[in-house]
């Protein structure tokens, strides 16, 4: 059961990575987009958070944009060169999907995104990719039951054995699409930041506090 922060800012990413409780990063071109930065220069600098602690090098998702699978190869090298924690991240289209059999024949890391359908994580699946990313929050957009669908992907990988691709749920705008989202058999979830700090929070847990705040006080005046 793995976290992962759905970011490129890495001020943020360095702040939750001090919990221990982060095992990887994912971005795309909308997050690059609100970074506002070189691409490149922000993958380093994630990987780098990530190698600091040698036990746990994580995964850090950058995305190719490219019209042909030989250019989204091509510029998967500026993010793979830069260390073993890196994950290129394809659409899931004939193009990338003919890029992830590539990089994945030569032992890349391939997270196939923008999944929305048991048949697309098939071929993900079969084209050797380490991550499929279904879009729970664009599912329901669009009146696709995201959860039904990581079960049925889940239910398929367990049947047919497939064991080297995990599951990562991605598009989480909730805490209950995390809960069911884990319930249904993701691996992992991405999640934007804000959800994840929401993951902590329960008024009761604020209210006990309170209290017992206040009588260590009593106890201690
Ligand atoms: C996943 O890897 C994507 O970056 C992300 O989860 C997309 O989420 P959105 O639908 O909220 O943009």
């Amino acid at each position: 059961m793995q976290i992962f922060l759905d970011t490129s800012d890495v001020d943020i990413i360095k702040h939750h990575y001090q919990t221990g409780l982060i095992d990887g990063i994912t971005t795309n071109p909308t997050l690059m987009m609100q970074a506002g930065r070189n691409p490149v220069e922000v993958i380093s600098e994630i990987s780098s958070v990530f190698s600091g602690r040698g036990y746990h090098i994580g995964s850090i998702s950058a995305e190719v944009v490219a019209d042909s699978a030989e250019e989204m190869v091509l510029q998967a090298e500026q993010y793979y060169s830069i260390g073993d924690n890196i994950t290129i991240k394809v659409p899931c289209s004939y193009e990338g999907l003919k890029a992830c059999k590539e990089l994945s024949d030569r032992n890349i890391k391939v997270n196939v995104t923008l999944i929305f359908s048991l048949s697309q994580s098939i071929l993900a699946a079969k084209a050797g990719a380490t991550y499929i990313s279904p879009f729970v929050g664009r599912c329901e957009d669009n009146n696709i039951n995201g959860i039904e669908l990581i079960s049925s992907i889940k239910k398929v990988f367990k049947l047919n054995s497939i064991t080297t691709t995990s599951i990562l749920a991605a598009s989480i705008r909730s805490i209950d699409h995390i809960n069911n989202s884990f319930k249904a058999g993701a691996d992992i979830v991405t999640l934007p930041p804000k959800i994840f700090e929401e993951m902590y929070h329960h008024d009761l847990t604020d209210l006990g506090l309170a209290q017992f705040d206040k009588d260590w006080k009593k106890l201690n005046s």
